[in-house]
């Protein structure tokens, strides 16, 4: 008797299970009240944060709870003030808006030093750029514009993009141009129309169309890396760095170009960009798993047994929220903004929301597999897409 009652029980608290399962997929997405998860968590990790140089949170690894923390010089130095800045953004809190200003300007010798490398757009736009869009500071403004000279210093003439990576140069024996690339040139296109050197908008340009030439297979999926001979200026060959193969689709590189088509298209107007950045979703959205979380990289032998990649997820939702905003076929513009919906309710699950798991907002993203670096992490550009991705919802539907 005991045991039938035991059993009676399990059996309802597994069909509980269900229904609650199916009803957490299944409930539409609240974007208020998901910006309002977003504010909590930066307003903690905000409390908690070091004083020092080295003061800017860029992850947290799987089964930790505190921030690893960065210096200016860091690539990923930007996100954190853009998250402050559209935490900003949306609450309009003066305390947020004072430490955005803060840790934006720790990032201000970028734009008066010789560029390292092309990952200026990301550090100096999603702060100083995020600030500037906000506030009309003056003083941020020639920032923004000097970081854009700077980075136009790596662009080579003979090749027609820029040079992602100095540093690689004597080791790939090749100029080298990665997809990320494409996310920096939105500070070109900003600074040429903004008082900066019409120069800018022509390298950013350049850039896009060899990018779109030779970065991509036949079936529109893209190489992390092509390598170019720097003296001729031809295509050597595509090849991965953070992805898992030479040939294979590694999940945030094909983010990257989704939402730098998408961009060039707002900049430019040019139709191709338009019609590209739809083909380059289009192949990510076949090929996404059915919860539309890729695994870091869609042709890891190990799948399903591998760790997802959720920045990858908020980055293309950001990109296809604007992606349908310039689609004229009403059904095809529902349905990269429905997909874009479906993507960002399924981030706002407890599976990858992190909560009381730690300060971040996200959990499982992965940062550079190969290196078995911040896999399976809550990494802050994962946290800056999501966050934007929540505001374009809110400010197409005008709320
Ligand atoms: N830009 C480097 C990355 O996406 O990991």
């Amino acid at each position: 008797m005991k045991k039938n009652c035991l059993q009676v029980f399990a059996l309802m608290l597994l069909m509980f299970g269900c229904k609650y399962a199916a009803m957490a997929q299944t409930a539409p997405l609240n974007v208020k009240a998901q910006l309002a998860y977003c504010l909590a968590q930066v307003k903690k990790s905000l409390q908690a944060s070091k004083d020092g140089d080295i003061n800017i949170p860029r992850s947290i690894p799987a089964g930790k709870t505190d921030w690893k923390y960065v210096g200016y010089k860091d690539w990923t130095s930007g996100f954190w003030p853009g998250v402050l800045w559209y935490a900003y953004e949306y609450s309009k809190d003066k305390s947020l808006k004072i430490a955005a200003d803060k840790f934006s300007r720790e990032l201000a010798p970028l734009a008066y030093s010789p560029a390292y490398d092309h990952d200026l757009g990301f550090q100096v736009y999603c702060s100083f750029g995020n600030g500037y869009r906000l506030t009309k500071d003056k003083a941020y403004k020639k920032i923004i514009l000097a970081t854009a000279d700077t980075l136009a210093t790596l662009f080579n003439p003979k090749v027609g993009t820029i040079l992602s990576w100095p540093r690689e140069v004597k080791n790939f024996g090749a100029h080298n141009t990665i997809m990320d690339n494409m996310m920096n040139l939105e500070l070109l296109f900003w600074a040429s129309k903004n008082g900066g050197s019409k120069k800018l908008y022509n390298i950013a340009v350049s850039h896009a169309k060899k990018t779109m030439a030779n970065h991509f297979r036949k079936d529109y999926s893209g190489y992390h890396v092509v390598l170019y001979d720097t003296i001729t200026g031809k295509k050597i060959k595509g090849i991965t760095h953070q992805g898992y193969s030479d040939s294979s689709m590694w999940a945030r590189g094909q983010s990257w170009a989704i939402y730098g088509f998408t961009m060039c298209y707002r900049e430019t107007k040019n139709p191709a960009y338009l019609g590209f950045a739809q083909k380059v979703a289009n192949i990510y959205l076949k090929r996404l798993p059915k919860d539309l979380i890729p695994y870091w990289d869609f042709d890891d032998a190990a799948i399903p047994n591998t760790p997802k990649d959720v920045s990858a997820a908020a980055v293309t939702a950001s990109a296809l929220i604007e992606l349908s905003t310039f689609i004229k076929d009403a059904k095809l513009s529902a349905y990269y903004l429905g997909k874009a919906k479906a993507m960002l309710t399924e981030i706002s699950t407890e599976k990858y929301q992190s909560h009381e798991v730690n300060n971040a907002i996200l959990l499982h993203s992965t940062g550079h597999k190969p290196n078995n670096s911040e896999v399976d992490a809550s990494i802050i550009y994962a946290d800056y897409y999501y966050m934007e991705a929540l505001l374009r919802l809110r400010a197409k539907d005008n709320f």
